[in-house]
């Protein structure tokens, strides 16, 4: 790549040193070079001498701007220089409505319900989809579901749910505007033989969030939100990133990247407590609540009047 780029480079300097100064391919500061576009033909500068080692800067920028222009070259030569595919067309996507987001959710929640791909399908009570707004624009995401959850098969609803809705509330905003749904889709138990057994719950293993995460990520596709609140260490790893801690995670928006699907509108995602983890330490309530202060900013929400 760098001979065939050398090459090029010698034959320009060549070439230019045949031509009238005010023919010659313009220069710019390298900090122009990286924000503006690739000069147009039409554009003409002088060129000094001490200014010559640009010009294999700015003869790739002309050459990659217009390929078909350079008869010269032979590909063969210049290996990768021209291989970078052209620019596909942008797809027109429109955005779904309301109602196909809910079909496409429907979807996803019966193969959710028929699904065995881990052990878990076989210990479940109820499988555990998630529910809401299917237009939302922010989701809350947890772990798994626990006992409560297990038996009725919805999300939070037991006592880490109830401060959770107790959190939505503070933010201006009912259960029902938001969309809430877990990483893990059955309840991960200690004990798999005993469903009925209280204090049964574990965090969701790596092999358990690896298979269950495209329910999550074509979920979070369907919806399109334009927030995540990831609530606990675990659904904060798994979405931003497999190795910091939630501490590391916490007080800035991330951008969501999902493995299986492509977003086609950017979702900022924010990690904070896990309401079961304030239920036990509720000295990081004010740590939470200045989390989703964070979001109620960026979403233009106002805390109720009491
Ligand atoms: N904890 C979770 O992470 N999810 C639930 O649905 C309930 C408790």
């Amino acid at each position: 790549m760098k001979d065939g780029v050398r090459a090029l480079a010698a034959d320009l300097k060549a070439f230019l040193s045949t031509r009238e100064e005010d023919e010659l391919i313009p220069l710019r500061s390298a900090a122009e070079q990286n924000s503006l576009p690739a000069p147009q033909p039409s554009e003409t500068v002088a060129t000094p001498a001490e200014n010559q080692d640009h010009l294999t800067v700015e003869f790739v920028r002309a050459a990659q701007a217009a390929p078909a222009a350079q008869p010269d070259t032979n590909p063969a030569q210049t290996p990768g220089f021209f291989e970078e595919p052209a620019a596909a067309a942008a797809p027109v996507s429109t955005p779904m409505t309301a109602q196909e987001k809910q079909n496409a959710l429907n979807q996803i929640a019966q193969e959710i319900k028929a699904c065995q791909r881990c052990p878990l399908g076989k210990t479940r009570l109820n499988a555990v989809p998630g529910e809401g707004n299917p237009n939302a624009t922010l989701m809350f995401i947890g772990e798994g579901p626990g006992f409560d959850e297990d038996h009725k098969g919805r999300p939070f609803i037991g006592r880490a749910g109830q401060l959770l809705d107790k959190m939505i509330a503070a933010m201006g905003l009912k259960r029902e505007d938001v969309f809430i749904a877990n990483i893990a889709k059955c309840h991960p138990m200690v004990n798999p033989a005993d469903p009925e057994a209280h204090g049964n719950d574990r965090a969701p293993n790596t092999e358990e969030i690896a298979v269950c995460r495209k329910y999550i990520e074509r979920q979070i596709a369907a919806i399109s939100p334009k927030y995540v609140v990831a609530l606990g260490g675990v659904a904060s790893k798994a979405l931003i990133s497999d190795t910091k801690s939630l501490g590391a995670l916490r007080g800035k928006f991330h951008l969501l990247h999902l493995d299986s699907v492509d977003l086609k509108t950017p979702v900022k995602i924010l990690a904070t407590y896990h309401p079961a983890a304030l239920l036990r330490n509720p000295n990081w309530k004010k740590d939470a609540w200045a989390d989703l202060q964070m979001v109620m900013a960026e979403m233009g929400l106002k805390r109720p009047q009491a």
